[in-house]
């Protein structure tokens, strides 16, 4: 048995359940009894609903409802909360009046015996409407002024009597998170008491807001999330199908499961939002920028204010005395977007590296260069400094690890196998924060422990860090340690956001395990028959799982586990409760990971055939507590990077507001086939500013700045600057 601490690539822990199909996800729960909804969605983008007729739905075989505003009882709205306190982006609860802001919005929902029953009941409701031609067009004016969202100096004036100049605008369309578990629900009530099992990302938040809108204390509702088959953003917050299912449940007293269709998760449960951003750089002939500017548009839906922030990282980016950042909404009849991966920053580094790419190219000056003569020793926005910033090392590791002293920065020039070479370039950058966070830690007489908290592991990895976490503390095998998530009866954890859980739950799982340490320390001076009655707690030590003197090794010592079955213990509990970072006002630092990305492609214009060959990640992120899920994060991230460069984009029907490509055929996504050779090194500095261990989190950095280096790289090939992703084939032929 070898411990496990952080930098040991422990496998997954629960791998061996998702590999044998044990592993329960939300729509394998099943009851006695259990009824099946699927819900009616409207044929119209805009308008109203003029009749709802559920008579012939209503009597076919196996119905038990149909459920429409008239009757699907009372759902209240969740008041708005500071922050990302009980949240959800679609504030109207189903079916709250009859207008329809967008296409496939909720109107009914049929509850039967049988999936099949329930399918051929709701497709029985018949539902007339009173239209209007839905607005989803692309193209995004703001809505009254724009938010100022930064400024510093005079960036107008900076900008115009800069002697190099850019001033593009770039766009990158809706993208529809495609995690391949549905979204589900499955209700239970009792009479008194809801268990809903979701599949989301923050069961906590889902609790607080399903016991607002459906109207009992939060002690009458217990949300479980035991596995998720991933969620990029989508599963962050709850959407209305989950109240759908809870109401009904409470409607029939049965069990209910809903599980949204692939063809609903493009219009029902959020997306990224379309976004159109305006980049100024001014800057001498010696690359430093004097002036940088990013106007930021997003869509947004009727009744809801989702602001994608593309500018988030813009002002810590680079140093400028010049600087404005402004941001607006325009709504559309679309569903209410809300956060996929890297949520404003990937957007907003798509746009601001390429046009730094664009900028290197005006000064004739290398790309990775530019960045460096760039680079600020503070961050500039928020006039601190930074925790730990090592970009210009994440630049120089992958210039040398890519080869980049070989490029030939000319058009074309580059050839391998006969095909034309593209290399492209951009720097990347993402938050680091914590979340408040409360964890409880186990130690037992077996010498094994149990860590618990209502976070959830949503694909990333969260089990088996938490188990490195405990094992690095304690000196316990990490496959001694058992890691329980998921579940609103454990001590409130984090939702699976920005990339926060490792960060968060780290300093919680410490205060803990110090308490536990701390009772079994009492326990050891207590107990007759161990070496250390009668001694005082504070001449002892706890080291690696071992209790001894503080004068003496541990070899002298006596094991954690010893000590509890000589006092007759089962366990010792300790909890643990860690504070918020994020949107706390009182801050020392600028604290974010870095990273650089360096893309190949390989450009065939007698085949149209463009290519993502290679790419090489640089990523500071703090230290790595678990390489191989932090790895597969990246790996993932630059995968799913190629989709947002030249695959992934949700079309809409201008007639009807319907997203047409609603299917995994016609929506692309990044496959094993389209996935380039990719190289991941972490740096691995350790930034102790946000927690003991000096862990940051990986699940989004990898994404941005991806199709940034894919379209300079691009560029470099075939000469067309695309900035409206995704790149298409005819753009580059024309
Ligand atoms: Mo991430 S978009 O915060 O799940």
């Amino acid at each position: 048995m070898t411990v496990s601490p952080a930098g040991s690539s422990v496998p997954r822990i629960e791998g061996p359940l998702k590999v044998s199909g044990i592993a329960t996800y939300t729509s394998d729960f099943n009851f006695p009894g259990l009824l099946y909804a699927v819900p009616v969605c409207a044929t119209i983008g805009s308008g109203t609903i003029a009749g709802l007729d559920t008579s012939v739905a209503g009597s076919m075989p196996g119905v038990q409802a149909v459920y429409h505003r008239a009757n699907i009882g009372r759902i209240y709205r969740s008041a708005p909360d500071e922050g990302l306190g009980t949240h959800l982006d679609e504030r109207r609860p189903p079916f709250e009046d009859d207008v329809i802001r967008y296409y496939g919005q909720y109107v009914a929902a049929a509850v039967a015996d049988t999936y099949e029953q329930a399918i051929a009941a709701a497709n029985a409701v018949k539902v007339t409407y009173d239209a209007k031609e839905p607005d989803v067009r692309d193209q995004l004016e703001p809505e009254g002024q724009p938010n100022l969202d930064g400024e510093r100096g005079d960036p107008d004036a900076a900008f115009d009597s800069a002697p190099v100049k850019i001033d593009q605008t770039y766009s990158t369309p809706v993208e529809t998170h495609n995690p391949i578990e549905l979204h589900a629900s499955v209700a239970v009530w009792d009479g008194q008491d809801f268990t809903l099992y979701e599949t989301t990302q923050g069961v906590v938040n889902h609790r607080d807001v399903a016991a607002e809108m459906l109207g009992v204390p939060k002690e009458r509702v217990r949300v479980i999330s035991r596995f998720l088959g991933s969620g990029f953003g989508g599963k962050l917050f709850p959407w209305p199908h989950s109240f759908i299912a809870a109401a009904a449940a409470r409607d029939l007293n049965r069990p209910v499961k809903l599980v949204v269709s692939r063809d609903m998760m493009f219009q029902n449960v959020g997306h990224r939002p379309r976004t159109q951003q305006r980049i100024r750089l001014g800057a001498g002939s010696d690359g430093k920028l004097v002036a940088l500017m990013h106007d930021s548009l997003n869509h947004t839906s009727i009744l809801d204010d989702y602001q994608e922030n593309c500018s988030e990282a813009t002002p810590y980016s680079y140093s400028t005395p010049n600087f404005r950042a402004t941001s607006g909404l325009a709504r559309r009849n679309v569903g209410t977007p809300t956060s996929m991966r890297g949520p404003g920053a990937v957007p907003g580094l798509y746009a601001l590296e390429s046009a730094m790419d664009e900028l290197a190219i005006a000064l004739g000056i290398d790309p990775v260069e530019l960045r460096l003569r760039n680079e600020p020793n503070k961050d500039e926005g928020l006039d601190l400094p930074f925790s730990s910033r090592h970009l210009v090392e994440c630049l120089a590791v992958g210039a040398k690890r890519f080869g980049w002293s070989g490029r030939d920065p000319r058009v074309g020039s580059m050839r391998k196998n006969g095909l034309i070479l593209g290399w492209g370039v951009a720097g990347c950058s993402w938050i680091a924060e914590r979340f408040a966070a409360q964890v409880a830690v186990d130690l037992r007489d077996d010498g094994s422990a149990r860590v618990a908290t209502a976070t959830q592991d949503i694909g990333t990895g969260t089990y088996t860090v938490l188990a490195n976490v405990v094992s690095e503390k304690t000196g316990i095998p990490a496959n001694k340690i058992e890691v329980v998530l998921g579940d609103t009866n454990l001590p409130p954890g984090p939702i699976s956001g920005g990339s926060m859980v490792t960060a968060s739950v780290i300093p919680a799982v410490s205060q803990a395990i110090e308490s536990a340490q701390q009772r079994i320390l009492m326990a050891a001076i207590e107990t007759e028959g161990t070496p250390f009655y009668g001694l005082e707690a504070d001449a002892l030590a706890f080291s690696g799982g071992i209790v001894h003197r503080k004068n003496e090794g541990p070899e002298r010592g006596m094991a954690f586990e010893k000590i509890l079955a000589k006092a007759k213990a089962r366990s010792t509990s300790g909890l643990g409760k860690a504070e918020a970072t994020f949107g706390s006002e009182d801050r020392k630092f600028s604290q974010h990971s870095f990273g650089a990305q360096f893309a190949e492609v390989t450009w065939q214009p007698e085949i149209a055939r463009l290519r993502v060959s290679r790419v090489v990640t640089v990523i500071d992120a703090g230290r790595i507590i678990n390489p191989k899920p932090a790895r597969n994060q990246i790996e993932g991230s630059v995968v799913m990077g190629v989709g947002m460069a030249l695959l992934e984009a949700t079309e809409y029907d201008a007639r009807f507001g319907a997203p047409i490509n609603n299917n995994l055929a016609d929506y692309m996504v990044a496959t094993n086939a389209d996935a380039p050779q990719i190289e991941v090194t972490f740096l691995d500095y350790p930034d102790r500013v946000l927690n003991d261990m000096g862990a940051r989190g990986v699940g989004e950095i990898g994404l941005a700045g991806i199709a940034a280096a894919i379209t300079a790289a691009v560029y470099h090939a075939t000469g067309v600057r695309v900035r409206n992703l995704p790149v298409r084939l005819e753009e580059l032929l024309a």
